[in-house]
C-alpha cells in the first residue's frame, strides 16, 4: 500500500537503479562539454514571466498555452522555466561574461524545465535537459561544434540510430520575404479556423503541421532553403562541410521548423527512430537576435537543449545496457555484537580509502546478511564471525565464483583495494 500522496500528474521522476543510469548519463556530458571547453552555469528555475514572452515569443505554444506562471508574494509574475537558452543568456547579460574575455563565452547549464503539456510516454510536465551554449560569435565552425558535442555524447552512451536533421531558417534580412510567399501560399490552402490564424501569427509553424490533410496541401510550399539570401546560404553550406570534416552524418531536412521563436539561420534536432510520436532527443540552433530581443546588445549566439529523459528511452529502446559506477564493491557482514562495530569501523575505513562499501543492518543472522550482500551488487563480501574476531581475521568472499580466504584485519583494506583493481 503505497501513501496518500503521489507525485503530481505528468512529472518525470527517477529512483534507483534507473537514477544512477540518469546521473552517469549526464555524467558523461559532463565530460564531453569539459572536454569542448564549456564552463557551467547553475540558473534559477523560475525567473521573470516577461523574459520568455518577450526571448522565446508569445506566439508560441510553449509561452501561449504551457507555462507555469505563478505571482510572487510581491505581486512579481514569475514563471518556472520552459527552457534555458533565455535564462543562460540572461544570466550571461547580467554577469557581464560576455566582457569578460574572448568570445564566444561557452556554457552549460542542467536541471529540470516545465511545460504544461498533455502527458504521455516521452513527453512530461517535469522534464529535464542538458543546455549548452556558445554566446558571442557568427563562426559557423561554433555551429558545428555544437553539433559534434551532442552527437559525440550521444556515441559516448552507444547509442547507434540517431538522426541529425538539419536545416537554415535564414536571418533577419532574407526571412521577412519568404514569410510573406509562405502567407500567400498557405492563404490558397483548404484550412481550418485555427491554422488560418496560425497563418498571419507564425507561418512556419504550419509547415510543422502533422495532420495528413495538411501535410497533403503542402507538398508544393515554397521552402526557406530555396530563399536564403547570399550569406545565410554561404554559412550553411560551410556548417554542412565542416560536419562532413567531422564525419557526422545529418539529413537535410528543409521543413525542419522549431517550436520556439528565436531560431535564426543553423536550426537542427535530433531524433530517435524507436521513440513513436516524441522521438525528438534533442534540438537546438541559432539565435543571432535573441540578445537584442531581451534587452542586450548584438550578441549572435547558438546552442542547444537535449532531453535527458528521452534519451535514457532512446538507451532502453536500443537495449544498450549502460553502466552506471557501481553502487556497492564491498559488503560487510557481522556475526555477533562485537563483530559488528568491527565491522561497522571497516566499512567506514574502506570508504575513506575510496571503496564504495556498504553493510547489513540490524543485526541479521547470516543467511539474511548474505541476501543483501548479494542484492548489493558488490563484487567482495567481508564476513566476520566471533571465531575470526578470536583469530584477528575476516573472510573475503568474492560473491560471484564463491572463493573465499581469510585475511587478517589489519590487511582488510589493502588486500581489497589491491583485488578491486585487477
Ligand atoms: P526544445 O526542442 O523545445 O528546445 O527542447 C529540447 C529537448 O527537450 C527536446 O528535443 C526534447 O528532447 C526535450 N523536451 C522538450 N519538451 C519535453 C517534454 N515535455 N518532456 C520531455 N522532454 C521534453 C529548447 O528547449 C531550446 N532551448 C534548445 C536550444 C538551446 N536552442 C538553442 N539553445
Amino acid at each position: 500500500m503505497s501513501s496518500t500522496f503521489q507525485a503530481p500528474k505528468g512529472v518525470k521522476e527517477y529512483v534507483p537503479p534507473q537514477a544512477e543510469v540518469f546521473q552517469a548519463v549526464r555524467a558523461a556530458f559532463a565530460e564531453q562539454a569539459r572536454l569542448a571547453g564549456y564552463g557551467y552555469l547553475e540558473l534559477p528555475v523560475f525567473e521573470d514571466t516577461n523574459l520568455f514572452k518577450r526571448g522565446v515569443g508569445e506566439s508560441t505554444d510553449v509561452v501561449s498555452k504551457e507555462m507555469y506562471t505563478f505571482e510572487d508574494r510581491g505581486g512579481r509574475s514569475l514563471t518556472l522555466r520552459p527552457e534555458f537558452t533565455a535564462s543562460v543568456l540572461r544570466a550571461v547579460l547580467e554577469h557581464n561574461l560576455h566582457r569578460q574575455g574572448g568570445l564566444p563565452v561557452k556554457v552549460w547549464t542542467t536541471g529540470p524545465a516545465f511545460r504544461a503539456e498533455a502527458p504521455q510516454a516521452g513527453r512530461y510536465r517535469q522534464f529535464y535537459q542538458l543546455d549548452l551554449e556558445a554566446i558571442g560569435s557568427e563562426d559557423p565552425q561554433v555551429d558545428a561544434e555544437t553539433i559534434a558535442i551532442a552527437a559525440g555524447w550521444y556515441r559516448s552512451l552507444g547509442l547507434t540510430r540517431v538522426r541529425l536533421l538539419l536545416n537554415s531558417l535564414g536571418c533577419r534580412e532574407c526571412r521577412p520575404a519568404y514569410r510573406a510567399l509562405l502567407q500567400d501560399f498557405l492563404r490558397g490552402l483548404d484550412l481550418d479556423e485555427a491554422t488560418r490564424a496560425r497563418i498571419e501569427i507564425n507561418p512556419l509553424r504550419v509547415l510543422d503541421d502533422k495532420r495528413p490533410h495538411v501535410r497533403a496541401q503542402l507538398a508544393g510550399a515554397p521552402l526557406m532553403a530555396d530563399h536564403l539570401c547570399a550569406a545565410c546560404k554561404a554559412h550553411h553550406d560551410t556548417v554542412r562541410s565542416l560536419l562532413a570534416d567531422l564525419g557526422i552524418a545529418w539529413e537535410d531536412t528543409p521543413t525542419l521548423v522549431r517550436g520556439l521563436d528565436y531560431y535564426t539561420r543553423t536550426t537542427y534536432e535530433f531524433d530517435h527512430p524507436l521513440l513513436g510520436a516524441q522521438s525528438g532527443i534533442g534540438g537546438g540552433g541559432r539565435y543571432d537576435g535573441l540578445s537584442e530581443d531581451i534587452g542586450g546588445p548584438e550578441l549572435p549566439g547558438i546552442g542547444f537543449g537535449l532531453g535527458l529523459d528521452r534519451t535514457i528511452l532512446a538507451l532502453e529502446a536500443e537495449g544498450v545496457a549502460f553502466d552506471a559506477a557501481p553502487r556497492c564493491e564491498v559488503f560487510g557482514v557481522a556475526l555477533g555484537e562485537e563483530a559488528g562495530r568491527r565491522v561497522f569501523a571497516l566499512v567506514a575505513e574502506l570508504r575513506r580509502a575510496g571503496v564504495a562499501a556498504d553493510l547489513a543492518f540490524g543485526g541479521k543472522r547470516l543467511k539474511g546478511a548474505m541476501k543483501d550482500a548479494d542484492r548489493s551488487g558488490a563484487r567482495f563480501a567481508v564476513i566476520l564471525g566471533e571465531r575470526d574476531l578470536a583469530a584477528g581475521e575476516a573472510q573475503v568472499k568474492e560473491l560471484a565464483t564463491g572463493e573465499q580466504t581469510a585475511v587478517p584485519l589489519t590487511a582488510i583494506v589493502p588486500t581489497l583495494t589491491e583485488r578491486l583493481s585487477r
